[in-house]
């Protein structure tokens, strides 16, 4: 699968703000992804960064208002919105954002805007004071109503010397929100999705909890796919050190138990669920009120079990036909296919994703995985060492084709 940017026409406005110099980064990022992008700078961008400096990133014109007065002005001050699959204005000025709200055309970027037939993405950064005043936000909720999505800007150190919002969100989150809206007409567009990902902690004392070597990475990966698939993503997720993908729901949980709530809840109406989390299996029957201390002497810790989430998807799946499609992962050290395929089939699973977790390659918090697929029809696939983001296309890939064909189940049978 593609990323979602490839191919994509993207036109990029800049303008006058200290941040047009993050707007290179942004350019430069948005083109590494795959995308063509033509940049519009205003007036005042250019006294901050020279058009130059975007051609150079992106290997693609930087116009300016000379172009508007210039042999290919007629058909480019149209053009450009026209045929954009986005419009981002990053970073977009008090000024500009006013005349976008009152539909003033005084320049190229506030003509092709006001052009435009694509979504419209705005990153504002200004003074504190700009931003907060009631003028900036009228106009912004006026852009809003009017479909225009507006990302940040954030709260952090300003170019006047404040500490206020107003700073532009960094290019990096600004790629994720392109990503995700770019993707909303993908293979899985209205589906749900639920992911879980990461390592559960049990609490032993208020201090020391039961954990594993989970990193997370893959079920963000999951995640991550999922949005670029077009789904509606809810991530479940155990504490971790990663950036939520952008466009995600998400929900924090610490325990077994509160994960197991938090996934029933997100499977009520899911098409699909992919459970990657590493769930603990027991967990200490009392944790502690205090801190235990040492001159207590070693302590025994009795266990208990925890609820087996998948097997409580698959009680209430009986009665709800929510989710559709469900995926479980199996870790293992020994006999990978043997217990996968007893999992596969204990937990009621569509598909599992096996990975033995002792290799360096694959497993805990490496970039890589070596997986095989097995599906509940009996087919089994050994993939070779991938990405985990690649491992994540090739299970949502799997998890379009079984929806699909649970589509057209539902429909024969109606
Ligand atoms: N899982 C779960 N609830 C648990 C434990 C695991 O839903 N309490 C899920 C995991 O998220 C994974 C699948 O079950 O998708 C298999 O997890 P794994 O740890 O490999 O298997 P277990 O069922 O825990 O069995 P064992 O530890 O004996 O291998």
């Amino acid at each position: 699968m593609p990323s979602p940017l490839q191919g994509k026409y993207i036109v990029l406005g800049v303008t006058g703000s200290i941040a047009a110099y993050k707007a290179v980064d942004l350019a430069s990022k948005l083109t590494q992804a795959g995308a063509r992008v033509d940049t519009v700078l205003t007036d005042a961008a250019t006294r901050f960064v020279a058009p130059i400096t975007f051609q150079s990133v992106t290997g693609r014109p930087a116009y300016t208002d000379a172009d508007l007065w210039g042999a290919q002005a007629h058909v480019l001050h149209v053009g450009l919105g026209r045929q954009a699959d986005l419009l981002v204005i990053a970073p977009i000025s008090a000024q500009t954002i006013a005349k976008l709200a009152h539909g003033l055309a005084d320049n190229l970027l506030t003509l092709a805007t006001l052009a435009a037939e694509c979504l419209i993405l705005l990153a504002p950064a200004m003074d504190g004071g700009m931003y907060a005043h009631t003028a900036t936000q009228e106009n912004l909720r006026v852009l809003r109503d009017r479909g225009a999505i507006v990302v940040g800007p954030e709260e952090g150190h300003l170019a006047s010397g404040l500490k206020a919002r107003g700073r532009m969100t960094e290019p990096v989150d600004i790629l994720g929100h392109v990503r995700y809206h770019v993707s909303r007409g993908g293979p899985l567009a209205g589906q749900r999705v639920v992911v879980t990902a990461g390592g559960t902690q049990e609490p032993i004392d208020p201090v020391r909890y039961i954990a594993n070597r989970s990193s997370g990475k893959q079920g963000y990966a999951l995640a991550q796919a999922a949005l670029d698939a077009g789904a509606d993503v809810v991530l479940v997720t155990a504490p971790t050190a990663l950036p939520t993908p952008a466009g995600a729901e998400w929900v924090d949980v610490r325990t077994a138990a509160e994960m197991a709530d938090a996934v029933l809840q997100a499977c009520g109406q899911a098409d699909a669920l992919l459970m990657a989390a590493a769930v603990a299996d027991f967990r200490p029957a009392q944790a502690a009120a205090h801190k235990l201390k040492k001159a207590g002497g070693a302590p025994t810790l009795p266990l208990e079990p925890t609820t087996d989430i998948l097997a409580a998807v698959a009680r209430q799946r009986q009665e709800t036909g929510h989710p559709r499609v469900v995926v479980g992962f199996a870790a293992e050290t020994q006999d990978l296919l043997t217990n996968a395929r007893a999992k596969l089939h204990d937990k009621g699973l569509d598909l599992i994703v096996a990975n033995d977790v002792s290799a360096d390659d694959a497993g805990f918090a490496v970039d890589t995985n070596r997986v095989t697929l097995l599906s509940a029809d009996g087919s089994i696939e050994a993939l070779p060492l991938l990405s985990k983001m690649e491992v994540a296309e090739e299970v949502i890939e799997r998890v379009i084709a079984q929806l699909d064909s649970s589509n057209v189940k539902r429909q024969t049978s109606l």
